[in-house]
């Protein structure tokens, strides 16, 4: 098949696009001509947030991946949200522009490993957050964002035990705005643990009106001098709400572009990371959806996500009680 060594190799299509197309209408063009939709994160460059369809958080990306009349989903995002795209949507085409695009909290909770650790809790409910493979979402019993996570705890009995997994920032969050013990799996996401505690504070010295606002995958010191703690929806929208002008937002500062749209007369100030070689804190995952690659995608139809039938069926059960839950909740 053409391209398929080098989506093998490189996981993209590596084919160099002439200087005379202009990327953005030429997708623009290809997506009418296809029938194709854009799904896009907040936390993606601000050029492809620009040319997406919808631009959302991972809750809002489910719901839209489900609800749509497109025939081909473009992912400008990562693998597990294409993934639950096509679990939702298995009839349609799935395009992931760049398959390098993986999660360091997914990955932080291996398949094998988190089989033999459920083994231990035979009697506990299993809550995944959504930011996991398939396979993880195969063993649980209701997926979560963290836009719904408290209102799906609370949705079950006061005694029901419960593990909740991967993250460990979100699960302790939680468990205690919930008040539940919850057995936590060991797992986090790399960029908001990056965040400088140091580093946010001086930023709050310096500008002492500001407000700290902070994604719950942060470490427990930054949640308990954060003003307001979100998923990324609950930040911006808090950002729009609040009558404050200025924020030091901690998490992927992907989700400025649409803070300062929202708010252009609002100061966002992007937390630094503790890391001496960047003064940004970028998800390296997510910034490897580029125009380019995004462009060869729609032209090629590649590369594609693909799920076996069993996986589709086990993996769909567990988003599909969230996605109720949270419909009912007219979340
Ligand atoms: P949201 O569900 O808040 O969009 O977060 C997704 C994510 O990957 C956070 O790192
Ligand atoms: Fe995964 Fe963290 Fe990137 Fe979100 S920010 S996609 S949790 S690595």
């Amino acid at each position: 098949m053409i391209f398929k060594e080098s989506i093998e190799k490189l996981g993209f299509i590596s084919e160099p696009i002439s200087k005379d197309i202009d990327i953005k209408k030429e997708i623009v063009r290809l997506k009418k001509e296809k029938n194709a939709i854009i799904l896009a994160h907040f936390y993606q460059a601000d050029e492809i947030q620009e040319i997406a369809d919808f631009v959302g958080d991972s809750l809002a990306l489910a719901q839209k991946a489900q609800n749509n009349s497109a025939d081909i989903i473009v992912f400008a995002g990562v693998n597990f949200m294409a993934e639950t795209a096509k679990i939702l949507s298995p009839h349609k085409k799935v395009l992931l522009p760049d398959l390098n695009a993986g999660c360091s909290l997914a990955d932080s909770c291996p398949p094998d490993e988190f089989k033999s650790f459920l083994e231990k809790y035979p009697d506990h409910t299993v809550i995944s957050y959504v930011n996991t493979s398939a396979a993880i979402k195969m063993l649980t019993d209701i997926v979560c964002t963290s836009s719904n996570a408290v209102q799906i705890i609370e949705s079950l009995p006061k005694d029901e035990k419960i593990i909740f997994a991967p993250d460990r920032n979100l699960g302790a969050y939680i468990s205690k705005l919930t008040q539940r013990e919850m057995v936590i799996w060991d797992g986090a996401c790399t960029v908001h643990e990056k965040f400088s505690l140091e580093k946010i504070i001086q930023l709050k010295n310096e500008n002492p009106h500001a407000k700290i606002i902070a994604h719950p995958e942060c470490v427990e010191p930054i949640l308990l001098i954060s003003d307001y703690i979100g998923s990324t929806s609950n930040l911006l929208q808090f950002s729009q709400q609040d009558s404050s002008d200025t924020y030091i937002v901690v998490t992927e500062p992907g989700i400025l572009f649409k803070m300062q749209n929202a708010s252009p007369h609002k100061k966002f100030i992007p937390a630094p990371p503790n890391d001496s070689t960047c003064a940004c804190n970028n998800c390296e995952f997510m910034r490897l959806i580029t125009l380019e690659k995004m462009y060869n995608t729609l032209k090629y139809e590649l590369p594609e996500i693909h799920l076996e039938k069993n996986v589709i069926e086990l993996a769909k059960v567990p988003i599909l009680r969230m996605l109720e839950i949270s419909e009912k909740l007219g979340l």
